[in-house]
């Protein structure tokens, strides 16, 4: 058990308050991709595991590097250590990470190759990575947070239709065509999705993230069919199940849209990406971001300047700190922890 602070009453979650907008002791603050390879003690146990996908399906170590980040780091919130491509893998889809190089699947292009896959309630998959969410709690501190997360019907499926290639044109193509297995697709991993992040929820998650990674795309039509209608029902369908579980939605690389992202009824907050200007979202939107990934890169002074640009930019309430897209591999562990301090000084 890590320290919980002194006192009686239980220290609250600033994650938690800000998404349920109530008053917050301080700003929340946590990273896509905490965990991960820039962190030597990630990389000693992701060794230990062997492959990537077997740290994934490990509860002990899976586990062990949610919460390695906190150790290091004065953060608000883990996020749970698995990947969005559980879903299609749990669904019986052969997935494997090639060393340095990524996802590799198999494909699904066609109603038959559809109708070959299994629900995930219940897979060997989605109950190891329900453990790991167990696991995982019952380390934390009651003011930190653990988010759980699924990756959006749009995303997954462009890389299901792809084979785990960052080549979108296929799923792309398929999409501008209606191609009925394509939108038969869409609306199995909304329902997956659905029952994925409710067995997350069970298990103790207490927030959840949609990762629509890819969501910058699409526009118009299909961006309201394949990434906002979709989203919005599996918010709904979580609702149902979980009504007190807060969902924020990051449709990454929309631009003006996220304002319709911002308006999916449950929606407690929405993601945006580092090109996204803060200051410009309606007031009663709860906004998590958007420190560009790439700053890090440039060091500590460079971190300070941006951290102070976005954190004047918007009142610490309904703001959630983080990237706009995950820690890239080769940051420097001392330079996230200036990202930390450096919000944590402009708020005193
Ligand atoms: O710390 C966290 O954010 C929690 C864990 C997490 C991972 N992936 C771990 C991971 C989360 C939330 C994800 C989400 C994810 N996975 C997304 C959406 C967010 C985004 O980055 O846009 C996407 C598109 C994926 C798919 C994926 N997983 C790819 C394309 C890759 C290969 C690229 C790479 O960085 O190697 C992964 C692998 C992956 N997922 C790693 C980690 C820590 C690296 C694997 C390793 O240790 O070898």
């Amino acid at each position: 058990m890590m320290g919980t602070g002194k006192g009686t009453a239980a220290p609250r979650s600033a994650l938690l308050d800000v998404l349920n907008r109530k008053p917050a002791q301080r700003r929340p603050i946590w990273f896509m991709r905490q965990a991960g390879r820039y962190l030597p003690e990630y990389r000693a146990v992701r060794e230990k595991a062997g492959s990537f996908l077997d740290l994934c399906y490990n509860p002990e170590l899976a586990a062990e590097v949610t919460v390695q980040p906190l150790r290091r780091y004065d953060l608000d919130a883990a996020i749970l250590f698995a990947d969005i491509l559980v879903v299609p893998h749990a669904m019986g889809l052969p997935v494997t990470f090639a060393e340095g190089e990524g996802p590799v699947l198999g494909t699904v292009r066609s109603r038959e190759d559809l109708d070959r896959l299994r629900q995930v309630a219940g897979t060997y998959e989605v109950n190891q990575v329900c453990r790991t969410v167990s696991l995982t709690r019952a380390q934390l501190a009651p003011n930190q947070a653990l988010i759980g997360f699924c990756g959006a019907p749009w995303t997954v499926a462009s890389y299901m239709v792809g084979g785990g290639s960052s080549d979108r044109v296929m799923a792309k193509v398929a999409a501008y065509q209606r191609q009925p297995w394509f939108c038969a697709l869409i609306d199995r991993l909304v329902k997956e999705s659905v029952d994925y992040l409710s067995a997350q929820g069970d298990a103790g998650a207490q927030a959840v993230q949609i990762f629509d990674s890819w969501a910058g795309d699409l526009v118009g039509t299909e961006l309201e069919e394949f990434v906002m209608k979709p989203v919005a029902d599996i918010v709904a369908g979580v609702k149902e199940r979980h009504p007190a579980l807060p969902i924020i939605v990051f449709a990454r690389g929309v631009g003006m849209a996220q304002y319709k992202a911002a308006a999916i009824p449950g929606a407690n907050a929405i993601g945006v990406e580092t090109e996204f200007g803060l200051a410009d979202l309606p007031k009663d939107v709860v906004v998590q971001g958007n420190l560009d990934p790439v700053a890090l890169l440039a060091g500590s002074e460079v971190v300070a300047r941006e951290v102070g640009r976005i954190c004047s930019s918007i009142d610490r309430q309904r703001h959630i700190f983080n990237l706009g897209h995950g820690i890239r591999l080769g940051t420097d562990p001392s330079v996230v922890g200036a990202v930390v301090e450096a919000v944590r000084r402009h708020d005193e």
